[in-house]
């Protein structure tokens, strides 16, 4: 049977989801936005790119969650995005607001969905959802780190000279300024960076990767990313709607792994048809625990701000 997935919020990064979606032939599309015409628009542009790109399945733009029901994925994108001198958790107030009603609403039509949450700050939007959803731990999960790691292994390559997809990075931890790009894991086709490149500027690379979505915003001024943060929650969604057991990075409730209990933080996961089947935990050395506690501070922080 096709698959359905509901993206949520018909913004920049909602309507490139779409865009990646039909185009890796997912299932059909609803394009949900609470501003009338939006949604309907850009699903009407997509639905007429079929004919030149042999898109399957189809694509519905609609301001109401009926259309929604009986969703096997539902992709949170709505809310407000940064602009220049803006934190992520300049975002928070607003966005809980938001994410909470999308997230409750959302589930009372799609009660069996797997729920990929992208709006910022991801780690602590993650969280309201998972709190108001009522959803299990298994079938939350916040983007952040496919986006994170993508970012470290482009940057990664062209300090190197190679294709970005012989380059294998992981970025752990919070979605901001205190991420954990892996040095010590990072490698060129099992070839450790540490090989290729000096101290220097691997500390370079991990800055700049820290600092990837402010780059952009201070770039734009008007927003922040979407072409890659909308595919990195397509290769998420699309890793549980052909069960494939994919190993990405991203936001999962933790229940002592890494030694942390109760928050949602950046790690590896193993997605397939029921959310997060596994999360994948390996020895850290003794700066990496240092670095992931900042960022469980960092969290922790943005989830009491949440309220829940
Ligand atoms: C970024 O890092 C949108 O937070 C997102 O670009």
């Amino acid at each position: 049977m096709k698959k359905k997935i509901t993206i949520i919020g018909a913004g920049n990064v909602g309507a490139t989801a779409a865009h990646w979606a039909l185009a890796r032939k997912l299932g059909d599309i609803v394009l949900l936005d609470v501003m009338e015409g939006i949604p309907q628009g850009k699903a009407l542009d997509l639905l007429q790119s079929g004919p030149l790109d042999a898109f399957a399945g189809t694509v519905t733009g609609s301001n109401d969650y009926a259309d929604s029901a009986g969703s096997d994925v539902v992709i949170i994108t709505a809310g407000l995005a940064r602009k220049p001198g803006m934190s992520r958790d300049d975002l928070l107030a607003k966005n809980v607001a938001i994410v909470r009603s999308c997230a409750e609403t959302a589930v009372k039509h799609s009660p069996d969905c797997v729920m990929i949450v992208v709006t910022n700050p991801i780690d602590a939007m993650v969280h309201t959802a998972y709190k108001v959803s009522g959803l299990p731990k298994n079938r939350i999960i916040g983007m952040a780190g496919v986006l994170d790691s993508a970012r470290y292994r482009t940057f990664l390559a062209e300090a190197i000279g190679v294709a970005p997809q012989d380059v294998n990075a992981l970025v752990m931890g919070i979605h901001g300024d205190k991420m954990l790009p892996m040095v010590r894991l990072a490698n060129v086709s099992g070839v450790p960076i540490t090989e290729l490149l000096s101290t220097e500027r691997i500390e370079e690379i991990v800055k700049r990767t820290q600092m990837g979505g402010i780059e952009i915003v201070n770039h734009l001024k008007t927003g922040s990313a979407f072409y890659t943060p909308g595919l990195a929650a397509i290769e998420m969604a699309e890793a549980v709607i052909n069960d494939t057991k994919r190993v990405l990075p991203c936001a999962a409730y933790l229940d002592g792994q890494f030694g942390i209990s109760g928050y949602f933080l950046g790690v590896p996961v193993v997605l397939g048809e029921k959310g997060i089947e596994q999360i994948i935990e390996f020895k850290l050395t003794d700066d990496e625990k240092a670095a992931l506690k900042q960022s469980v501070e960092a969290v922790s922080k943005q989830m009491e701000a949440t309220g829940l």
